[in-house]
């Protein structure tokens, strides 16, 4: 199980509100006692923070507001002793606007090698509207203006031009990058945007009314997603991760609704893993979630690859939440009062029945911090907010800080044990109801359901790792089972009503309790050991 670590939301270990290297120090033990193999640390390294750091401004150094490279090193060196593998970010697809390099083009004229390493161009119209009609995934066009009248690309934010992987310079500076950190003792890195490296050549238009490209990533010669020759890249890149001893691994975030295109980025001499986006977005149903598994099974194991799962990270809704309302999908471009109302305790039941439902998939889980408390989204005040997304869309698009705010970790405090200093996202009235410290103990609580869930995935030999997943006769439309070899069994109810368990075993887990022996309850889940119990 992988763990998500948001930096900054994570814990403060210097008391000005923002999380830090030494706050994730402080807190290896509560990770290790969660029983986690490796944490994905989103990116700490020097930036303006205009997308929370997913502007890189120098790629080898640490943020001063999270800690210092030596601080790193000793966090991944403790990490390591204590059992945990620990993986990067790494945002290839572009910079920041205050990168040395973005500084260099824009101070160097029209055609130069500095402004190459970009994707800066004369306008259409004499210069005056932008060279192409794509848009930005924050909102607005993808092109800003700069001073002499060209243009520079950016898919996200303006302060993040992306850059041109036609150099050459830039190809090999990533692969610098990569062994900077990888000879610090990182075991990984996860990849951001990595299916926008690579753009058609001219830049050709995408023809698309306004914002439909959100939806459709997946069309075929797409002039700026998922395109042959990023392949490229990443056959480079797994050659210098297999140069190390262990090999080092990339997992990629890749948002592509079509997994056979998915799984192309896990050939043999590719990536890991991808981040499995599609079973993010599905619809809490029995349908829903069986063909998500299905689906990604079957892409994954098509080229010898592990699948992975994921409910939720830092750029979409909280899993409590969105499986609180109605329409349980995933709707991109769609935000705040216009999603529906949320009955949070139905998302809690739901999204406890999902933790035993992905905890017991064959493959890799990563979990967002938070949701092994069960949060929800937290609503930040307008005048609160962060993400570019909420500024770039003038207020339309509610943007991502209602799942970033800062964790509880006790009942009480100035930031519930956060820190020393306040937090630097509200925090709402309430949220130390949730906290790590009155969870723990608790057995009827989310965070003692983790853990029983992660340990008895290492004690069971059915879970984890490879293996099938064989699907059996359910006693309803709405109720999912099925059985792993050996001896292990799981029965997921996504209705109102209990349903009978119709395997014949021990439970070991249930997500809720409170119903009767023999069955599963309401939005809820169970664990079975089918072994006999001489041998359990
Ligand atoms: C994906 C990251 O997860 C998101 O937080 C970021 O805004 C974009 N990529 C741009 O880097």
């Amino acid at each position: 199980m992988i763990y998500q670590v948001y930096l900054q939301s994570f814990a403060d270990g210097n008391a000005d509100g923002v999380g830090d290297v030494a706050g994730l120090r402080s807190r290896i033990g509560y990770l290790s006692g969660l029983g986690i193999d490796a944490v994905w640390i989103t990116p700490w390294f020097r930036s303006p923070l205009r997308d929370a750091g997913y502007d890189v401004a120098d790629y080898r150094a640490i943020h001063p507001r999270y800690g210092s490279v030596d601080e790193g090193r000793e966090l991944i060196d403790e990490c390591h002793a204590a059992g945990i593998r620990v993986i990067l970010d790494i945002v290839p697809n572009h910079t920041s606007s205050d990168h040395p390099w973005f500084a260099a083009a824009l101070n160097s004229p029209p055609g130069s090698a500095e402004r190459a390493r970009y994707h800066v161009r004369a306008g259409r119209d004499d210069g005056t509207s932008p060279p192409n009609d794509w848009l930005s995934v924050f909102g607005g066009p993808a092109w800003t203006r700069v001073d002499d009248g060209e243009w520079y690309l950016h898919l996200f934010d303006s302060s993040q031009p992306d850059l041109n992987w036609d150099s050459a310079e830039v190809r090999s500076e990533f692969e610098d990058i990569l062994r900077f950190w990888f000879d610090l003792g990182v075991d990984g890195f996860r990849i951001d945007v990595a299916t926008a490296l690579v753009k058609a050549p001219g830049l050709p238009d995408l023809g698309y009314p306004d914002g439909a490209f959100l939806a459709d990533l997946t069309r075929a010669d797409h002039p700026h997603r998922d395109r042959d020759e990023v392949h490229e890249i990443y056959r480079d890149w797994r050659k210098l991760a297999d140069s190390y001893d262990p090999p080092r691994m990339f997992a990629a975030e890749a948002w592509l609704d079509d997994p056979d295109r998915l799984s192309r980025y896990v050939r043999p001499d590719e990536l890991h893993t991808t981040l499995n986006l599609y079973y993010l977005k599905s619809a809490w149903t029995a349908d829903g979630m069986r063909r998500a598994i299905d689906a990604s099974i079957a892409a994954t194991s098509g080229v010898g690859a592990p699948t992975t799962w994921a409910l939720s990270n830092h750029d979409v809704e909280r899993v409590v939440t969105r499986y609180g309302r109605d329409d349980t999908r995933r709707r991109p471009g769609v935000s705040g009062p216009e999603l529906g109302p949320v009955d949070e305790r139905l998302g809690r039941r739901r999204a406890r029945a999902a933790a035993l439902l992905t905890l017991a998939l064959p493959g890799s889980v990563y979990v967002y911090q938070g949701d092994e408390l069960g949060l929800a989204d937290a609503h930040v005040p307008e005048q609160a907010r962060q993400d570019p997304i909420w500024i770039r869309s003038r207020g339309r698009r509610w943007g991502r800080d209602g799942a970033r705010v800062p964790l509880p970790w006790t009942p009480d405090g100035g930031s519930f044990g956060f820190g020393d200093d306040g937090a630097w996202l509200p925090q709402p009235p309430g949220w130390g109801a949730h906290a790590v410290s009155s969870q723990a103990g608790d057995d009827s609580s989310f965070l003692e359901l983790y853990r029983s869930a992660l340990s008895l995935r290492r004690a069971h030999p059915a879970l984890g790792g490879t293996g099938e997943v064989r699907w059996c006769e359910a006693p309803r439309d709405d109720v999912l089972v099925f059985t792993r070899d050996p001896g292990f069994g799981c029965v997921v109810n996504f209705g109102p009503a209990p349903a009978p368990i119709p395997l014949d075993g021990r439970v070991v887990l249930v997500s809720d309790h409170g119903t009767g022996e023999g069955e599963v309850p309401a939005h809820g889940a169970v664990w079975l050991d089918l072994r006999p119990e001489d041998r359990a």
